[in-house]
């Protein structure tokens, strides 16, 4: 019988850029699929998806480069997993789901997931959450050659429904903390498409990256404890300011101070606190915006567009930005009227039909897969 395997996507709530620095992150998993589907073969490994007319066949001895194409990302998979020695008899893996492409929701990540968890079932092996994430942003990063950080492959593999997961990207501690805390079971999040593709792989995010490593390595020279970007704070990098580029200092700047603003989300989410979680949202988009400059004017529309209707807390750019989504966290007696709201501006600004989703938390794969290796905790 042919088995099926779920990856969600994700939404991050805040924590942007800091995933490839061992900061902070909060992110969720969202309502959308990619589902995995693997059926044994008599000989070599075939890769279809329901997105993507173009096949990928292979021999099982082939070690050969990436193809360019969308097959790179679950092929990516199985390379990893054969350097780790695994020894898988030949399939076809049928890919399909409904994550947005290109939209910052973690496309990649949940195609990634899912093949791992399809093929650690075929290859009868088990490995444990930090293992699956990490193997499967190798894949991104050694295969397919885009820099992403650990967050996405993270909390699609680990999330639990109903809770964000507040992920320490330096020691891959995370803790799960519940979306349904005082005035935030009143709340809910409404992700706003702009319709504008946004690409890791190309485009700017390799750009900053290098930016804010330039900057990092300065601060190392000067605090030689210091282990990277995550445990460093203003006054260290003010101290450094004059080594580095003016745009390294002000892409450290926004990774300190949203390392700082994580944090604070996380105590209010603790707290129940919408008007505070939401605050630092905003915050979190100025800082984006200015610091950052990873936003669009479409995208601060969306932001400054939302801050303006009634029942919505705070909004901000979300994922690797230029492009992409925005996440809000709206009362939910005003969801409705928001979500008429905010298309509506967004049209006739931009003449833009953007799609907006009202998502709540969901399990990531592990919890839909019968491979749980382990009990995940849910801690507050
Ligand atoms: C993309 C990457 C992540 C992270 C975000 C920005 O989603 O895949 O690793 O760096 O951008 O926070």
């Amino acid at each position: 019988m042919n088995k099926e395997f779920h990856a969600p996507g994700r939404v991050n709530l805040i924590g942007e850029h800091t995933d490839y620095t061992g900061g902070w992150v909060l992110p969720m998993a969202i309502p959308f699929t990619t589902t995995a589907t693997l059926t044994p073969m008599a000989a070599g490994y075939r890769f279809e998806s329901a997105s993507f007319s173009q096949a990928h066949s292979l021999t099982c001895a082939d070690r050969g480069a990436a193809s360019g194409n969308w097959s790179d990302y679950p092929v990516g998979v199985l390379r990893q997993l054969q350097k780790r020695g695994a020894v898988l008899q030949p399939f076809v893996l049928q890919l399909s789901g409904n994550v947005p492409l290109g939209a910052g929701l973690s496309s990649s990540a949940s195609v990634e997931i899912a093949t791992a968890m399809a093929l650690l079932a075929h290859a009868k092996m088990r490995m444990s959450v930090p293992e699956i994430a990490t193997m499967c942003r190798a894949a991104e990063n050694d295969f397919v050659g885009s820099p992403c950080g650990i967050m996405d492959q993270f909390v699609v593999v680990a999330a639990i429904k109903g809770h964000a997961l507040m992920l320490n990207t330096a020691t891959l501690d995370f803790q799960h903390l519940p979306m349904n805390t005082g005035e935030l079971a009143e709340c809910r999040v409404v992700v706003a498409n702009s319709m504008l593709r946004h690409s890791i792989s190309t485009g700017d995010y390799g750009l900053r990256r290098q930016e804010v490593e330039a900057g990092q390595a300065e601060l190392k020279k000067m605090f030689p404890n210091l282990l990277n970007l995550g445990g460093a704070d203003i006054d260290q990098l003010e101290q450094a300011r004059a080594s580095m580029p003016q745009a390294s200092y002000q892409r450290c700047r926004h990774i300190i101070t949203e390392n700082a603003r994580v944090l604070a989300a996380r105590d209010a989410m603790l707290a129940g606190n919408a008007a505070l979680l939401g605050n630092v949202m905003t915050q979190s988009h100025a800082s984006q915006r200015d610091d950052f400059q990873c936003s669009t004017p479409e995208i601060d529309f969306l932001v400054e567009t939302a801050n303006g209707i009634e029942g919505c807390f705070g909004a901000r750019l979300t994922g690797g930005g230029f492009g992409g989504c925005t996440v809000n966290l709206v009362h939910k007696s005003a969801v409705e009227s928001f979500q008429r709201s905010l298309k509506s501006a967004y049209l006739e600004r931009f003449s833009i039909d953007s799609e907006l989703y009202v998502c709540e938390a969901v399990d990531g794969a592990m919890r839909r897969s019968e491979l749980v290796s382990e009990n995940l905790p849910v801690s507050a």
